[in-house]
């Protein structure tokens, strides 16, 4: 893996961070980065075990038949927590809907072409799917996708500028240190923005929500899940799955 050098640290052992006193006894305490013996200090930090979220662009208009469909589904809402979606809840079987879901399906095997790399064949298939319409001042929960394996959504309708979509840390953190500049390695969170023609493919695993939106039109997504077909695991590590 690629270390990536993010800064050279002046080392400031005699800076001061202030009096304190600790279990009733008070003194100066010194600065926590201390190498008295080297003036500057190369640092690199490892990302290991990312979470991948990969962004394709269809890079069309839609056509007048899927335009057509999208205000036929929006027309029928189903309550959600925070939102509505649509009642179909296969929304991409739709003849309607064939081109996009060969544009989704293209962009699933180029994310395990690209982040999973499989060493047996195996691959993805749409399982679900279905739209979400966030009007002005509504939102989305906070949510992951059981029983799929990626998930995808796509944005029928966003402003980059004012909608987007906010991604969570799966794992609890017992000691929360607040930063005062947030990065990939210290933030519990980080948003995308989500603009219309986008589509975000990420695992299915991780958390993910809408805020209440600031935007004054209606935000609309399809989204997907997916499941594996072919071969999982190993047979010589006694993994393996054939389905
Ligand atoms: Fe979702």
């Amino acid at each position: 893996m690629t270390a990536i050098v993010i800064d050279s640290v002046e080392a400031d052992s005699d800076k001061p961070i202030g009096d304190v006193e600790i279990l009733g006894i008070s003194g100066t305490m010194s600065g926590p980065v201390a190498a008295p013996a080297q003036p500057n200090i190369i640092t690199e930090a490892y990302g290991l075990f990312p979470t991948p979220v990969m962004r394709f662009k269809i890079g069309r208009e839609f056509t007048e038949t899927e335009s057509e469909f999208f205000e036929a589904n929006r027309s029928n809402p189903r309550p959600n927590s925070g939102n509505t979606t649509s009642e179909d809840r296969y929304i991409l079987r739709n003849q309607e809907m064939l081109d996009l879901s060969q544009f989704f399906q293209r962009c699933i095997d180029i994310y395990m072409q690209e982040i999973i790399l499989p060493k047996f064949p195996v691959r993805p298939y749409i399982t679900q799917s279905w739209m979400n319409f966030t009007e002005p001042g509504q939102f989305h929960h906070r949510h992951e996708h059981p029983n799929s394996y990626l998930s995808g959504v796509f944005y029928v309708h966003g402003d980059p500028d004012k909608d987007r979509i906010l991604f969570s840390k799966n794992n609890y953190e017992q000691i929360s240190v607040p930063p005062k500049n947030f990065t990939i390695y210290n933030s519990p969170t980080w948003w995308l923005p989500a603009g219309t023609g986008d589509l975000l493919i990420f695992p299915s695993r991780l958390t993910h929500q809408v805020e209440q939106t600031v935007s004054d039109s209606t935000r609309i997504s399809l989204s997907f899940n997916t499941f594996l077909q072919g071969i999982i695991g190993s047979a010589d590590e006694l993994t393996e799955l054939v389905i």
